[in-house]
């Protein structure tokens, strides 16, 4: 199980103010389990955990096997709960620069659909030029702009390569099992599909093909990862303050509660920045509603100690910090001497990369806690597929705990609706114009 420390949390709260809030969590984890609160129709997360193989997963497989094969690229397509997921995955397991020297039999994997910049599509054509691609469209409603319009695009490039029956055999659909536009388009085109159930919110679809085939693409082995949220499933279903989700939900309302709004989450890991997007997302758009919610902002350390640590440190004190770390790799990185010494680095001579590594940690905590900021610690343990798993449903098992202690609906959106309502009547799309 993730190891849940609050022991650095005790700045002006103490253990009776979060165990005062046991009969909050557990109403709020029994209510999402048995399906009893607003929202319930979108409970379908809570049982993708599987532990024998289905046909979806065995299609996956079989996808990713003949994308590694013929594929010098691969290009998700999608946005928010229909991106983040699968790119932190690929990136928390293969390091942020996970493309280098990849090509046909272990290709490169690229993201379009989750911006409308047009500087970021004409590097996307550059990179394209004299590869071999395959795509993977990923929108549940099939209608988000963004997607569709770089849709349409990489489908003409594949057309104009491959003709119509090669780029129909490159292209991927995953979506709504019979509803929206891009299934219409996929069944149409006679696209190979996979499903996103319809009683599945975007940012809790990371175990259904949205991150399970481009994770196979990468070389993530899809019921490894299966095996770590099935293990959590039963693990973290706990009605105890010995469940980390427990301990983790209740501590980030007891510190709401106290006036820190802002929880920022921390991990000494540069392949984990997109993990912390994609946590970002699933607490911001499931809290952040009816006036409430703490705001969640990623940081990376130690480069953003070099950034935000002054603000941390001595800056308003409407914060607290969650810190994520994992084992050390068993490759490890020892710093050699130098008879010179003129760096003064000597000291260190014999010492791996992880001491270092270990002790800013160690630092970086024991001053923020001087400072004021109340911090959860999380052990993650070994990085493994099977973890990865595990973090997952942890993080939307607590965020759903979380949400229903705050009294909000968990999985709506209706916020991100005003800024598509402007966009599209500026845009002139038809029955937007007023
Ligand atoms: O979590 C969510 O529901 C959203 O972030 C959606 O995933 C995002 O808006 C993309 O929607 P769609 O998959 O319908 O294109």
């Amino acid at each position: 199980m993730i190891k849940v420390d609050i022991s650095n949390v005790w700045i002006d709260k103490s253990l009776p103010d979060l165990l005062a809030l046991e009969k909050e969590v557990f109403h709020a984890h029994q209510v999402l389990t048995e399906g009893t609160a607003p929202g319930n129709d979108f409970l379908g997360w809570l049982n993708l955990p599987v532990e024998e193989e289905t046909e979806e997963i065995a299609r996956i497989r079989a996808a990713a096997k003949e994308i590694r094969e013929n594929s010098d690229v691969f290009i998700v397509i999608g946005i928010g709960g229909s991106y983040l997921g699968p790119r932190a995955a690929i990136e928390l397991m293969q390091g942020p620069n996970h493309n280098m020297g990849k090509g046909k039999g272990n290709p490169q994997i690229y993201y379009a659909g989750n911006t409308l910049s047009t500087r970021h599509w004409n590097e996307l054509l550059r990179l394209l030029e004299g590869k071999d691609f395959s795509i993977a469209i990923i929108s549940k409603s099939g209608t988000t702009t963004e997607p569709a319009i770089a849709t349409r695009g990489l489908r003409w490039l594949l057309e104009r390569k491959y003709g119509t029956e090669g780029a129909k055999k490159r292209t991927y659909a995953i979506t709504d099992p019979a509803n929206g536009a891009l299934r219409q388009m996929a069944n149409e085109e006679g696209w190979e599909t996979f499903v996103i159930p319809p009683n599945v919110g975007g940012r809790y679809s990371v175990l259904t093909a949205v991150g399970l085939l481009p994770m196979a693409v990468a070389g993530i082995d899809p019921m490894e990862v299966m095996r770590g949220a099935v293990q959590a499933k039963k693990d973290y279903d706990l009605r105890s303050f010995e469940n980390p989700v427990w301990l983790y939900a209740a501590c980030r309302n007891m510190l709401y509660r106290d006036g820190k709004v802002i929880e920022i989450l921390e991990s000494f890991e540069p392949g984990f920045k997109m993990m912390g997007g994609w946590w970002q997302q699933l607490f911001g758009e499931s809290e952040g509603k009816d006036g409430k919610g703490i705001f969640p902002v990623t940081a990376e350390f130690t480069p953003d100690l070099h950034s935000l640590g002054q603000m941390i440190q001595q800056g308003e004190r409407n914060i607290f910090e969650t810190m994520v770390r994992f084992d050390a790799p068993q490759q490890a990185l020892v710093i050699g001497g130098d008879y010179k010494n003129l760096d003064g680095l000597n000291y260190l001579e014999g010492k791996t990369m992880d001491f270092v590594d270990e002790k800013a940690y160690l630092g970086t905590l024991a001053a923020h806690v001087d400072g004021g900021v109340p911090v959860i610690t999380m052990d993650m343990g070994e990085l493994t597929n099977e973890k990865l798993g595990e973090m997952f449903y942890f993080f939307e098992l607590a965020c759903g705990v979380s949400a229903y202690m705050l009294d909000v609906n968990p999985f709506n959106q209706p916020g991100v609706e005003f800024y598509k309502r402007n966009m599209f009547q500026l845009l002139g799309k038809p029955g937007y114009e007023k």
